[in-house]
C-alpha cells in the first residue's frame, strides 16, 4: 500500500504496547478494501494519556483504539461519549469528529457478535461469569442489552461483582444476577447449571492457572468462552473440551470489538474473516 499525503492515520494507544495485534488485523482490512488508511501502534506511557490524546486532535489523526491501562483514565480528554462508554466508564474506540473527540466502547457488542457468529444467542440462558473487571463489565452488560435470562458473577473481590450486579439490576431490571466470591461453595453447582460459563478473569493468561472450577462441571451442551487468546487453549478450556463442552478463546472478540471500531472510523463494512486471518495465520 502507498501512503500519500492523503493516507487517514488510525492506531492504538497502550502500555505496554509491542504485543498488540491490532495493527496486522487493521491493515489487512485497509487493504481488502482497499482504503487510504494504516493502522499504527503507539506507545503511551500513563504520564503522557492527556498530551497523546490531545495530539490527536493537533494532528487530525482519525481515531484510535485505547487499551490497557488508559481505557478508564482517557475518558477526562474526551468531548463526547456514547451511552455505552458512560454506562461502563470506559473507552476502547475514539474518533475525531468535526474537530471534537468521540469516545466509544465496542466491547459489549463485540463479545455479543462473536458469539452470534457461532450461532449462540444470550436470550434467556444462564450464565457464569468469572471476573468483574473492566472485560467482565463490558461483556455483562452485552449480555443483559440482549436479554439474558440469569446471570452469576463470581469474582475474587466480591464486592465487585456485587457493584456490577447493581449495575445490571439498574439497567436490566428482568435479567435474574446473583454475585458469588470464587471461594463460594456454590460455584461448581452455578457452573454445572450454565449453559455459557465466560472466562474474564486474567487466570490463565500466560500460565498454566485455571479459575476453581471442579472439572466435573463441565458437559455436553455448554459453551465454555474463555477471553484469554494466548495461549490459544487454557487450561480451563481444554477441561472444558475433555467434558464435552463446546470452546472459544478471545479471539473472537478481538476480532469483533476491532471490525466495530472499524466501521466507526470508516462508515464501512468491516471484512471479518480477512481480519481473523491476519491474526491466525
Ligand atoms: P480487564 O480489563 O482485563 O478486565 P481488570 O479490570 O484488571 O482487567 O480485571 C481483572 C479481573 O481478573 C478481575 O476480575 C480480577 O479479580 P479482582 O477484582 O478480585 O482483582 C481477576 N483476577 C486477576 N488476577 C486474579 C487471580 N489471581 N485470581 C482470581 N481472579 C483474578
Amino acid at each position: 500500500m502507498k501512503i500519500t499525503s492523503q493516507t487517514k492515520i488510525v492506531g492504538i494507544l497502550g502500555y505496554p504496547i509491542q504485543h498488540t495485534l491490532s495493527p496486522q488485523m487493521h491493515n489487512a482490512a485497509f487493504a481488502q478494501l482497499g482504503l487510504d488508511y494504516v493502522y499504527l501502534s503507539f506507545e503511551v506511557k500513563p504520564d503522557k494519556l492527556g498530551a497523546a490524546v490531545r495530539g490527536l486532535k493537533a494532528l487530525n489523526i482519525t481515531g484510535v483504539n485505547v487499551t490497557v491501562p488508559h481505557k478508564e483514565r482517557v475518558l477526562e480528554y474526551l468531548d463526547e461519549l456514547s451511552e455505552e462508554a458512560k454506562r461502563l466508564g470506559a473507552v476502547n474506540t475514539i474518533k475525531l469528529k468535526s474537530g471534537r473527540l468521540c469516545g466509544y466502547n465496542t466491547d459489549g457488542e463485540g463479545f455479543i457478535a462473536s458469539l452470534r457468529a457461532e450461532a449462540t444467542d444470550p436470550v434467556g440462558k444462564k450464565i457464569l461469569l468469572l471476573g468483574a473487571g473492566g472485560a467482565a463489565r463490558a461483556v455483562a452488560v452485552g449480555l443483559a442489552n440482549q436479554g439474558a435470562g440469569k446471570i452469576s458473577i463470581a469474582n475474587r473481590t466480591k464486592e465487585r461483582a456485587e457493584a456490577l450486579v447493581n449495575m445490571l439490576k439498574h439497567i436490566a431490571p428482568q435479567v435474574e444476577a446473583t454475585s458469588l466470591s470464587l471461594d463460594d461453595n456454590r460455584l461448581d453447582k452455578c457452573a454445572a447449571e450454565a449453559q455459557l460459563i465466560i472466562n474474564a478473569t486474567s487466570v490463565g493468561l500466560k500460565s498454566g492457572a485455571r479459575p476453581p472450577i471442579a472439572i466435573n462441571s463441565f458437559h455436553v451442551g455448554q459453551l465454555v468462552y474463555d477471553l484469554i487468546y494466548n495461549p490459544a487453549k487454557t487450561k480451563l478450556l481444554a477441561e472444558a473440551e475433555a467434558g464435552g463442552a463446546k470452546i472459544l478463546n478471545g479471539l473472537g472478540m478481538l476480532v469483533y470489538q476491532g471490525a466495530l471500531s472499524f466501521e466507526i472510523w470508516t462508515g464501512q463494512q468491516a471484512p471479518v474473516e480477512v481480519m481473523r486471518d491476519a491474526i491466525t495465520t
